[in-house]
Order: C-alpha cells, then structure tokens, then sequence
C-alpha cells in the first residue's frame, strides 16, 4: 500500500530549551478503505522525536461532531499551549515510558488455536495429536485457549490503522505475538452454529490488527495454516460457513492455508479417537507442513 502524505503545517517554536517543530501531516489510506485519511502529528526537537499523536477519520462516526482533521489541530494547538506555557511538566508526561504489561505465553515454532471451549472435547484432542506430531518433528508447540484468556471483542474503532497496534493491551497482545513467531498455525475447531465459537471469532476479529500492520507496511512473515474442524451433523456442507469464516481470516491477513481435514458426524461418535485414521491424517498434515515447507516468496 502506497500513502501519499502532504504536510498541513509545520511549526518551530522558540523556547530556552530549544527549538521545538511541531509537524502534522495527512496520509491519503483511501487505497486501503474508501476515504480513510489518517493524521499524523510529530513534536520534536532537532532529529529528536518526543512525541506522537496519529488519528484516522474511521474512529470518528457521522453522528459526532468532531472529525478527525478537527481532534489533530485541536492536538497540535494544545501541545503548542503546554509547550510555551507549562514545558516542563508536558515535556515529562510525554515522555514517560508506558509499563507494558509482561508476556505469560511463550512463543513457539507452532501454534494452536483451540477454539472449542471444552476443555477435554474433540478439538482438545485433536490439538494434543498436533503436539505430538510437532514435538516429535523437533519444534516447540504452543496452544492456545481463546475461551481461558481475557480477550475484549473488536469494537471496530480503527485506531489499528494509526499504528498496526490494537488500542486494547489485553491477552490478545500474547497471542499475536506467539502467532507471528510461529512458522505454522493450526486452528481446530467445532462447528458452533454453522460458524466458529464466539471465543474464536472474537480471536479471528482480533487478528484485524494484522491486516492494519500489513496495509501499514511493518508486519512481519506470516505462517502458514492448517484447519482441523469437526461438526456434529452428517455432511461435509455443515462446515460450509466455518471454512468461509477461516477462509476470510487467512486470506485477510496473507495466511497460506496449507489444508484442512473436516470431521463430520461426531456427535453420533462422540469421540474423534473412533474416527478410523483420523490421528494418522492429522499428523501428517502437521509433519509435511513442518518438513517440507512451501519455498519462500
Ligand atoms: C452451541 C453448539 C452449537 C453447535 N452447532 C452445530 C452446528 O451448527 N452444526 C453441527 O453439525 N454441529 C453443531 N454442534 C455440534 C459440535 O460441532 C460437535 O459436538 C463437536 O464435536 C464439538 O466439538 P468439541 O468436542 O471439540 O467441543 C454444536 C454444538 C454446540 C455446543
């Protein structure tokens, strides 16, 4: 994605501590959404940037007054205020480090998404066969429970598309950065009502934060994917909208989806362990994928 960026103004401020440039700018995003532009408000002082502030027109809904364009000058003309008449202190409040807060989930060369809530289910089994089948090609694994973390759902603010970062620090920032450490992601899945449990779709709507961090230019590799699903009707249709959903997912994103296996007729089993071959197929899958990745771009 190509962003054509004009400066709107540009300010140098005389102090005693120095020249202060106060610069803002508006890049043209409308290649990514129709009309989308997103400011971007610098404070530095020589080749010292001190601070940041970016906005875009999508966190801003028809209905209330203020606009984007409007909110950054408004920015820039209160830094320019607390610059001439309160330096000190503004300069050290801009400057303080935010605490991030500590990862707990360890990255891995593989990770797994187990989108079923239970715990002890066909998908939990299922994400044990990728364990072993990974530990067992020599790579570290990792799996993931969307229903035992705390993830807010998306609130489709589009404060992503500023900076390729989404604006809640939830448990969300692990998993994004357990999935783009990994070189393989495994999502397995029930079908919930023809799609994906909601814990799993708040994951998957999470992930939008990647499609910004791509259209921005800083996102890294992506790994490739594999589906494991299972539904409890008979009939391969049963997971028509469940591959769709997934589908959507990794083609947004640039995800390769490598395969998938899809396991209907489970309730009448109750067990995917009596499914003839399904662990041999599954670990397959896991094991060519590991051994013998695509080449590169
Ligand atoms: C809330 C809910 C909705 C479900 N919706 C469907 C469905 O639409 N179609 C289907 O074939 N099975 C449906 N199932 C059955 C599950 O897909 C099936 O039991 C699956 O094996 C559960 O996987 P798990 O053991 O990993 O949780 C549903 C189950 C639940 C609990």
């Amino acid at each position: 994605m190509t962003e054509n960026v004009r400066l709107i103004r540009r300010t140098d401020l005389e102090t005693p501590d120095g020249v202060f440039t106060l610069a803002l700018s508006a890049g043209d995003l409308s290649s990514l959404y129709p009309g989308m532009t997103r400011y971007a408000l610098s404070l530095s002082r020589g080749a010292e940037v001190i601070g940041t502030f970016l906005t875009n027109t999508y966190e801003y809904s028809p209905t209330v007054s203020l606009d984007a364009e409007t909110a950054a000058l408004q920015k820039a003309a209160a830094w320019e205020r607390e610059l001439r008449e309160n330096r000190d202190r503004f300069l050290a409040v801009l400057g303080k480090k935010i605490q991030k807060r500590p990862y707990a989930l360890p990255i891995s060369d593989v990770a797994v998404i187990q989108g079923s809530p239970r715990a002890d289910g066909n998908c939990s089994i299922m994400a044990g066969w990728v364990v072993e089948a990974a530990e067992a090609a020599g790579k570290t694994v990792q799996v993931i429970y969307p229903d035992d973390l705390d993830i807010h759902p998306c609130i489709g603010c589009y404060r992503c598309y500023n900076t390729g970062v989404c604006a809640f620090e939830d448990d969300m920032v692990d998993v994004i950065r357990v999935i783009t450490h990994s070189s393989l992601l495994v999502i397995c899945s029930p079908v919930y009502t023809n799609t994906v449990p909601g814990g799993l779709k708040i994951v998957i709507d999470r992930c939008q934060t990647f499609h910004a961090a791509k259209t921005l230019g800083i996102a890294g590799k992506m790994p490739d994917s594999l589906l494991f699903a299972v539904c409890g009707r008979k009939g391969l249709s049963n997971f028509a909208s469940l591959t769709s959903v997934v589908g959507a997912f990794v083609g947004n994103l640039g995800i390769r989806l490598a395969g998938e296996v899809l396991v209907d007729g489970v309730d009448h089993l109750r067990d995917v362990r009596l499914v003839d071959g399904l662990e041999e197929q599954v670990k397959e899958r896991v094991r060519s994928c590991l051994l013998s990745p695509p080449p590169g771009p």
